[in-house]
């Protein structure tokens, strides 16, 4: 599948119809319960020792996902604006309980671990890391809060993580891959079979969200702002869900492909995705998604990999790297998320002190802000801190407060400059 194949684009998502969607699914139904993984036993002894590793994490990922997404559908059919969305979604709920059952039969016949659907489920909890743990729990909450407020903007906001993050984001790219080895290798007939399935079924469930994101996003702004919400609370999450255990690319390798691969191919989807909504990216506040909207995709993914690998973005390190390349990249992005609006005409500079790593300073004038290595000369204000403090505040939501009280982020310049600081860095 290639993504020009992944789901209708452009004005064609508009013309497919609610009753088009449903049609599809009945056409398209499968049984999870008559696949065959009788020769899938035989696939899985004769991969390597690594390949089994990376097989059960990302499955891991697969089942647990597929079992939380069954649970947690059901306050999206009562808060649907139409009948059509609503009968849509209860087929998607049937949907996801065929998807887990398809990798519990996996887990169990495969795999080989005894027991009922929660033993199964229960062998994948070591597996989530915390970017995976992070986007799920959200989604449980987001359940809570859809039965609470069925508003628009809240079932905006609801559509965006389940159909857009979970579905388009995390679990189509890692599909794709993993897809396309077994088709080719075609040593787990059983699961290949499923697979297929599972994906033809999540294209039209992604179809689903883009379709009644379009439909509902353009003209309301109370919608915008909800999904802008939204992505400045999870994007660090949701970035670090492919961090391979032990930060090792070879969990990816093993089968043909790469990090930055995965991480390409998303952000392909996540920008056709959100420019057919009629929401694009570019047209988000900048320090939504702080890099260059004219870079291709696999510069901004091999820039999101290393970031990754650092131990700067994904879960917190104690001590992420500080190399200039590193550094290079973390200050560019935070350069990204000045807010020129607020800013105001008059040149700012900030300056970060750091004791255990180089110093950099970024420039803000005249809606330019720009982001260099070294000291500067005058700067407004100075920011001093260990590295790993900072990357903290910068990208793991760590309180800045509580560093400037614990005394492990000091400042130096006047009450006015740390104000404007507040206001032209409001995602710091
Ligand atoms: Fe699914
Ligand atoms: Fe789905």
């Amino acid at each position: 599948m290639s993504v020009a194949q992944a789901e209708p684009q452009g004005s064609k998502a508009g013309s497919i119809s609610y009753m088009d969607l449903y049609r599809r699914w009945e056409e398209n139904n499968w049984s999870a319960m008559s696949l065959d993984f009788s020769a899938d036993r035989a696939g899985w002894d004769s991969l390597t020792d690594l390949q089994r590793s990376s097989a059960l994490w990302m499955y891991s990922m697969f089942f647990y996902g597929e079992d939380s997404v069954a649970d947690n559908l059901s306050p999206y059919v009562d808060a649907a604006p139409t009948e059509e969305q609503a009968y849509f979604l209860t087929t998607q709920q049937v949907d996801e309980a065929r998807h887990a059952i398809l990798f519990h039969r996996f887990f169990q016949e495969v795999i080989g671990i005894e027991g009922d659907v929660s033993t199964t489920l229960a062998a994948t909890l070591p597996q989530l890391n915390w970017g995976y743990r992070g986007v799920f729990d959200r989604l449980d909450r987001m359940a809570d809060e859809l039965r609470a407020d069925r508003s628009l903007p809240k079932f905006a906001q609801a559509i965006t993580l389940y159909h857009l993050v979970v579905e388009g984001t995390l679990a189509q790219p890692g599909q794709h891959y993993i897809e396309d080895f077994f088709n080719k290798d075609g040593g787990m007939p059983g699961f290949s079979a499923g697979m297929t399935n599972v994906s033809r079924d999540e294209q039209r469930h992604i179809g689903f969200g883009v379709k009644t994101l379009s439909e509902i996003v353009p003209q309301s702004e109370e919608c915008k702002a909800a999904i802008v919400e939204l992505f400045r609370e999870i994007n660090r999450y949701s970035i670090g869900v492919f961090c391979p255990p032990g930060f090792d690319p070879a969990y990816a390798e093993c089968w043909g492909f790469s990090l930055e691969d995965i991480y390409a191919f998303g952000l392909r989807l996540v920008r056709q995705r959100w420019k057919t909504i009629g929401f694009p990216l570019e047209e988000m506040p900048a320090d939504v998604w702080p890099f260059d909207h004219s870079m291709s995709p696999d510069e901004v993914a091999s820039r999101q990999v290393k970031l990754l690998l650092a131990g700067v973005t994904g879960a917190p390190h104690p001590n992420p790297d500080s190399s200039p390349e590193i550094q290079d990249l973390l200050f560019d992005m935070t350069a990204r998320r000045v807010d020129h609006a607020a800013a105001g005409p008059d040149r700012f500079v900030v300056e970060w002190d750091f004791t255990d790593a180089s110093p950099w300073h970024v420039t803000v004038e005249n809606g330019r802000a720009e982001s260099r290595s070294g000291r500067a000369p005058q700067p407004d204000l100075t920011l001093r801190s260990s590295w790993s403090e900072w990357v903290g505040i910068a990208l793991n939501d760590r309180n800045p407060l509580r560093s400037l009280l614990s005394r492990r982020l000091r400042t130096k310049g006047s009450p006015r400059a740390l104000n404007t600081f507040r206001k032209v860095f409001p995602a710091l």
